[in-house]
């Protein structure tokens, strides 16, 4: 198997269990590029523009005026990556670094994205996370609740991972996914993994000495539909109306991947 390539096992193994890993996106050279560019960006600009939580920091829609990060978000390889895993054309939703501190308190709390979008049923949406660095356990890479992407109608503040209990990093009081088997997955520099925008995720505390740190591309239904059922920050202020279909200009299909990478 080439790296990078995604096999009918893995797109079996995303279809069941709603995430999967993607070994060899990028090089390990290419990694530490996309890494220091991101850091930079990172630590020269606002961040927070998305409601992740306090242990994690962003940047977010680099694509649109940073070329080096647009190169990555927008790499062809990926978007069709993605599209093979969810069976269907997408779009870009947003992309963002995103970096746990060194020795940062705390761990990323559970919850589904989907829900936090301001969007209505997209089955296809996923998010790619890309490890800029060797990215273990200790540092705080990702885990996923295999199977969660079917509960699609938990109480908002279960969904959204708000509820104290769950905000601290627990999921053992949510029924239904409680008892599910979780996967955690380190990667090495250049790895990705995939969720679907259902599956319930979360990230322990970066233990280590150094930033862990990750870009992340998500996508959506190319047929998805604008739903503001809360505010979000990529669509509010374009003059959607609700169930009005997303403006490619802002959200590119990926279609269109090969062509608006290289444009500036
Ligand atoms: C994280 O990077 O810790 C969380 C990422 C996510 O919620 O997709
Ligand atoms: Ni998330």
């Amino acid at each position: 198997m080439a790296a990078g390539e995604v096999t009918q096992a893995m797109v079996d193994f995303y279809r069941v269990h709603g995430a999967v890993k993607l070994p060899g996106l990028i090089s390990r050279e290419e990694a530490a590029a996309f890494r220091e560019e991101g850091m930079k960006l990172l630590l020269a600009g606002p961040t927070g523009e998305l409601d992740i939580d306090g242990a994690n920091q962003q940047r977010v829609q680099l694509w649109k005026w940073n070329e080096t990060m647009r190169a990555l978000t927008m790499l062809p390889r990926l978007g069709a990556a993605a599209e093979r895993l969810a069976g269907m054309p997408l779009r870009l939703w947003h992309d963002d670094i995103i970096a746990k501190p060194p020795h940062n308190d705390g761990p990323t709390r559970p919850h589904q994205d989907m829900p936090l979008w301001a969007l209505g049923n997209a089955p296809g949406a996923l998010t790619a996370w890309i490890a800029l660095q060797d990215t273990s356990v200790e540092m705080g890479c990702m885990s996923f609740a295999m199977g969660s992407q079917h509960w699609k109608d938990l109480p908002k503040e279960v969904a959204h991972g708000h509820r104290p209990d769950i905000a601290k990093g627990s999921l053992q009081n949510v029924d239904e996914v409680a008892w599910l088997p979780r996967i955690t997955i380190p990667l090495q520099a250049g790895d990705c993994t995939f969720h679907n925008g259902y599956t319930f995720h979360m990230a322990g505390p970066n233990l280590t000495d150094e930033w862990r740190v990750a870009h992340r591309v998500a996508m959506v239904d190319a047929a998805a539909v604008y739903d503001p059922h809360l505010p979000h920050p990529v669509i509010d202020g374009l003059g959607l109306d609700p169930g009005d279909g997303l403006p490619d200009r802002a959200f590119p299909l990926v279609s269109g991947w090969a062509e608006a990478a290289t444009a500036s």
